[in-house]
């Protein structure tokens, strides 16, 4: 038995499922095929948990760490009973999907789907039908854990995103592999909570990519709490689980071998594009997965592929689901015959530790190569200058404004603050518009507020700085 459809969508993730409800609004007739739980990684092993913990960890570390605001509060933190409002949130989340698909009318496919050709999916499994036909095709299978070239990595059971997110205990020390986004929020975490925990990063610096003063400020504001520590140039070559259940983890640190001790061991040493369900429909492939074009169309008419398995989420902002999703959106919008494209410059990313680091648009070396350096402005605003951010008791961090030209064009913001992933969408919005520094402070903003911080970078920028001596 075959069902018809306009667009069937391999993949039921933030980028999938976020494409069948946008196709499904429009009326078109949809298939999603997911054999897991619809959400994916993000909503069920990956952003959503590891929000729903970090926003719990962070209220006991400012409670437990307030004496100087007149809160003397102690007491253990009950990671069982996280947990379980964790798996709450993510279980009301995962039925709110289930129940919008519906409503949009999309047929949901719980199997194992296989695109056999262009307009085909096979489905494995199960008693429903053995394939859909459609129109389109979209594959959005997402991406899984890479398992980095080092000795013993398998037998010693390192705990991944899955396994993190679901401890019942907390460790006393942990050693993370990978000072990434994974590992650097894995690991922010659980020394809120009390382990002490030791993140190894093989590169000069931890989060690759994002802007290196404010990645600088965020690992001294992390390590300032006493109970994280990230070394680097360390690169993990082997890794030992022994009897009494501790491991030790061996790098080499700037040449020499060292060994750190860990009770458990965290994994966040990158992903891989999951393209298993995909691979035989003759796509052209690139290292980093199924290489699409701005409109998401792959090199085989009538597919598209979306989110983590495609080369272009990885290459231009990261494995990141908004950025999935937006690609769903565009995938849609184009089968459906609309002018879409994708724009990553206005994509903005998050590592969700406390402080926060956010980023959106150009980085100041990629502003200096793209428009010359002497035509790049960067313009700083310390949060400690922030009366919110002072209230708070928040004030490491700065928001940093980079501007090109005479009339002070934004191209990009990175924060490092309380809130900035919050912080980040005016700024987004802001280079979406095309907007300049004078624009940002042409428009009123609260006080006392943290989004100031973004209106008091562009005074600097355009030499009007009014709370800080900077220029
Ligand atoms: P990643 O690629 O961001 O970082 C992996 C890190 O591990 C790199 O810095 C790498 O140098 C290091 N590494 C690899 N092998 C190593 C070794 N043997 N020894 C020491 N260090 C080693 O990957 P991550 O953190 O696993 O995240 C995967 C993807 O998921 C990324 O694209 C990330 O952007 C995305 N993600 C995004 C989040 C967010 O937006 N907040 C949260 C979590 C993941």
């Amino acid at each position: 038995m075959t069902e018809r459809y306009d667009i069937a969508i391999l993949g039921g993730g933030p980028g999938g499922y976020v494409a069948a409800l946008h196709a499904g609004v429009q009326g078109a007739r949809v298939a999603l095929i997911e054999k897991d739980r619809v959400g994916g990684t993000c909503v069920t092993v990956g952003c959503i948990p590891s929000k729903a913990l970090l926003d719990t960890s962070h209220s006991y570390w400012m409670a437990t760490h307030a004496a100087v605001s007149g809160l003397h509060l102690t007491g253990e933190f009950d990671l069982a009973k996280a947990m379980a409002r964790k798996d709450q949130v993510v279980k009301q989340l995962v039925g709110g999907i289930e129940q919008l698909l519906k409503a949009r009318k999309v047929d949901l496919f719980k199997a194992e789907g296989e695109l056999v050709s262009p307009t085909e999916i096979r489905l494995g499994g199960g008693d429903g039908p053995k394939s859909v036909q459609a129109g389109a095709t979209i594959v959005a299978t997402g991406s899984a854990v890479a398992l980095p070239p080092i000795q013993g990595l398998k037998e010693a059971k390192p705990l991944d995103n899955v396994g993190a997110l679901d401890l019942r205990e907390t460790p006393k020390r942990l050693v993370v592999i990978g000072g990434g986004v994974i590992g650097m929020e894995l690991g922010a975490f659980y020394s809120e909570i009390g382990s002490d925990v030791t993140v190894l990063e093989m590169l000069p610096a931890p989060l690759a990519g994002s802007d290196p003063d404010l990645v600088r400020l965020l690992v001294k504001a992390l390590e300032s709490h006493g109970r994280f520590r990230v070394v680097t140039n360390a690169k993990v070559t082997a890794v030992e689980r022994r009897k009494n259940g501790t491991a030790a983890v061996t790098a080499e640190v700037e040449g020499k071998e060292e060994t750190f001790e860990g009770d458990e061991i965290v994994l966040g040493a990158g992903r891989v594009p999951n393209v298993k369900g995909a691979d035989g429909a003759g796509l052209a492939m690139g290292k980093r997965g199924v290489q699409v074009d701005d409109r998401m169309r792959t090199s085989v008419g009538g597919v598209y592929a979306i989110g983590d398995c495609t080369a272009a989420s990885f290459e231009n902002r990261g494995m990141l689901a908004h950025v999935a999703s937006t690609q769903g959106e565009v995938a849609v919008d184009t089968i459906l015959g609309h002018d879409a494209k994708m724009d990553y410059d206005v994509a903005p990313s998050v590592v969700y530790t406390h402080p926060e680091l956010a980023s959106v648009g150009l980085s100041e070396q990629a502003a200096k190569e793209r428009c010359g350096e002497a035509n790049v402005k960067v313009s700083r605003f310390p949060f400690r200058a922030s009366g919110r951010a002072l209230a708070l008791g928040e004030s490491d961090g700065m928001t940093k404004l980079i501007t090109t030209g005479k009339e002070h064009r934004i191209v990009g913001v990175h924060v490092m603050g309380p809130q900035a992933s919050e912080l980040i969408a005016e700024a987004t919005l802001a280079i979406r518009l095309d907007a300049t520094a004078h624009d940002i402070i042409a428009t009123v903003h609260s006080h006392p507020t943290l989004a100031e911080t973004l209106r008091e970078a562009a005074l600097v920028a355009v030499g009007r700085a009014i709370h800080t001596a900077s220029r």
